[in-house]
């Protein structure tokens, strides 16, 4: 059965005033609606994600969260948790995101805020991604640890994405990320440990995404070759016309 196919944008901190988060997300409810079968998912930084939810209100685009804490509300000092997040329109949340492990983050806590995410009813993006490639295929291994630590023994309807985002290809330019056909390798092994970790049905269900210098040049030969459902996208998605050209791309 063919998916809609998804297209994340990930502001991270490149937004940082109410008034160009309010500007962006504006052109996109104004052009997303010409693009249908292709589904717009925005994370902007915490302190903008009202607003922009407020504006995306009546629109098909969904806003979520880059993270989240690993614990429910309480003392726990400069941290959001699910509920909060839910609260103020928050649809869903990467966790794990490589930009957030490198402050420490580790997989266990990857797991417990997965959990947080999922029992506040938002749906977990889980960010997974190998720091560098090596000839022994140890990035496989690395992968599969990172994924079966997080997921192991969810409920078959936890609603879940995996956004497969190699640390290497972060940040760069399409010539530098990742090629289609190791793309679709990896789609593949993902594919293979979601099933073997959860029940069958669920692990075939999940969408896979990538993540790591998508822009518009690279989109297409992606999407057609390296075996995903959509993108999870970073400094392309700040402007709006790179942003929307991806998103064409993927129709
Ligand atoms: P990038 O970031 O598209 O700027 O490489 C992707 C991400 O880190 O989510």
């Amino acid at each position: 059965m063919a998916r809609k196919r998804l297209v994340v944008g990930n502001w991270k901190s490149y937004i940082e005033s109410p008034s160009e988060a309010h500007a962006l997300a504006l052109a996109l409810r104004r052009k997303a609606r010409a693009l249908p079968g292709v589904e717009v998912w925005l994370a902007p930084p915490y302190p903008l994600l009202p607003a922009v939810a407020e504006v995306l209100e009546s629109s098909p685009i969904k806003v979520g969260a880059q993270a989240l804490s690993a614990s429910p509300g309480g003392k726990h000092t400069g941290e959001v948790s699910a509920n909060m997040l839910k609260q103020v329109g928050a649809q869903f949340a990467l966790v794990g995101h490589s930009e957030r492990r490198a402050q420490g983050e580790g997989d266990e806590q990857v797991r417990a805020q997965l959990l947080q995410a999922l029992q506040a009813k938002l749906t977990a993006v889980l960010c997974v991604g190998e720091h560098e490639r090596l000839q022994d295929g140890s990035h496989f291994s690395f992968i599969e640890r990172q994924l079966v630590v997080a997921l192991d023994a969810l409920p078959p309807k936890a609603k879940v994405i995996v956004a497969y985002e190699p640390v290497w290809a972060i940040g760069k330019s399409a010539e530098e990320a990742m090629q289609p056909q190791d793309l679709e390798q990896m789609a593949i092994f993902i594919r293979k440990t979601l099933v073997e970790t959860l029940d069958r049905s669920a692990g075939l269900k999940i969408p896979i995404l990538y993540g790591g210098s998508v822009e518009s040049a690279n989109t297409h030969a992606l999407l057609i070759g390296g075996g995903v459902n959509g993108f999870l996208v970073g400094h392309a998605s700040v402007e709006a016309e790179p942003f929307l050209e991806i998103i064409k791309a993927c129709k």
